[in-house]
């Protein structure tokens, strides 16, 4: 980081007992009361787990799925029963987890993964399998940062110094292990010795941008400017941005790709004003199984959030409220995907990536 502040606390398994990882607790920061307060949950359960990725407490995709990971050792950790009965409430309590949240992918990934952890781990004594849980858990947070660390370096080429760089909504340290997707080579760019400044989006309605993105990035120490959603357009003709980087939540086979509410708006303004339209996730956010954006779940939130989100009613009571959490920029209008394994670009003359190959080789 910049001015060497310490890494975002976003998430983390804190071990009851030096001596073995089970049982524990999830501690995470509650960003529903960022920037006015620092306040730290301990997560002791799968359904104060499920509750916290609903009401955002914990968010952003791979966060999510890191969550939802330690909500399973948290499902089976004080169970006093034999191993496939361990199995068993492990493949219920994630069922349950699973309700969460539709839009990020990275939830159903890391449960997946947990899953067959526990099915391979099934022959072990009760606290065996517990332990190998957590390990697994504590496995899918490290392989994160690793994961934004190399998205950091890989995207951090595109920055030269004094460029400025539009995000949106919050895809940096709070929204992972740590270390951030979008914000990623920012940080890496910074400590490289380059300056880059920053214009974040407010992110309507819950102001993930305004709250997450504008505290994080001001924390270290980096240049950020804040503007509401609706200034995009005027920023960009003032020549105040020289690309976008945004993260994702569910990236599909053609590289579609789906993010918050207005993601998709940015990138018809970049394209109207030829600047460059950059994603930037783990593999782990990638879906294969869903060939375009057609396939991808969008996440509705309720109309409170639009009509009350500032702590007051700004709307009149009973008027009809549509609000998709998420939409889906397509492919068209991405110049690149940057994963862990580098910047993915569009064969010349193709609209759409091909993630499917570049998964297998
Ligand atoms: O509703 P949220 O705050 O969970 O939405 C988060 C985003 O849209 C992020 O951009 C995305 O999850 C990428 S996080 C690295």
């Amino acid at each position: 980081m910049h001015n060497n502040a310490p890494p975002v606390p976003t998430i983390s398994w804190q071990p009851d007992r030096p001596s073995a990882l089970c049982p524990g607790v999830a501690r995470i920061i509650d960003q529903t009361c960022l920037p006015n307060a620092e306040v730290f949950l301990e997560l002791r359960d799968s359904q104060t787990v499920w509750q916290a990725i609903r009401q955002l407490q914990v968010r952003g995709a791979p966060a999510i799925g890191i969550a939802a990971a330690m909500g399973l050792v948290l499902a089976v950790q004080n169970l006093d029963q034999n191993s496939p009965a361990l199995l068993q409430a492990l493949h219920k309590a994630a069922d349950y987890l699973a309700t969460a949240r539709p839009t990020a992918v990275n939830l159903f990934w890391a449960l997946a993964r947990m899953r067959a952890t526990a099915q391979n781990a099934v022959s072990l004594s009760p606290p065996e399998f517990k332990e190998r849980l957590a390990q697994e858990a504590l496995a899918i947070f490290n392989e994160d940062l690793e994961m934004c660390r190399a998205i950091g370096r890989h995207g951090a080429v595109l920055l030269r110094d004094g460029c400025s760089v539009l995000t949106h909504c919050n895809a940096g340290g709070l929204a992972t292990a740590g270390y951030g997707t979008a914000l990623a080579p920012i940080y890496r760019a910074t400590e490289e010795g380059r300056s880059v400044s920053v214009y974040a989006d407010e992110t309507r309605p819950l102001l993930q941008g305004a709250r997450l993105t504008a505290w994080e990035l001001q924390r270290s120490g980096i240049d950020v400017t804040l503007i509401c959603d609706n200034m995009a357009a005027q920023v960009m003709r003032e020549k105040r941005v020289d690309l976008v980087m945004v993260g994702a939540d569910r990236i599909a086979a053609n590289g579609d790709a789906a993010n918050k509410i207005g993601t998709y708006g940015l990138a018809l303004l970049a394209h109207a004003h030829r600047l460059p339209f950059y994603v930037l996730a783990p593999t782990s956010t990638f879906d294969l199984h869903s060939a375009d954006g057609a396939a991808i779940p969008i996440e509705e939130r309720a109309a409170a959030e639009i009509t009350e989100g500032f702590g007051r009613r700004t709307a009149p009571a009973g008027v009809k409220v549509y609000a998709p959490a998420f939409d889906v920029t397509p492919a068209a209008l991405i110049e690149g995907i940057i994963c862990e394994h580098g910047i993915i670009r569009k064969a010349p003359g193709a609209t759409g990536f091909d993630l499917q190959m570049r998964h297998e080789t």
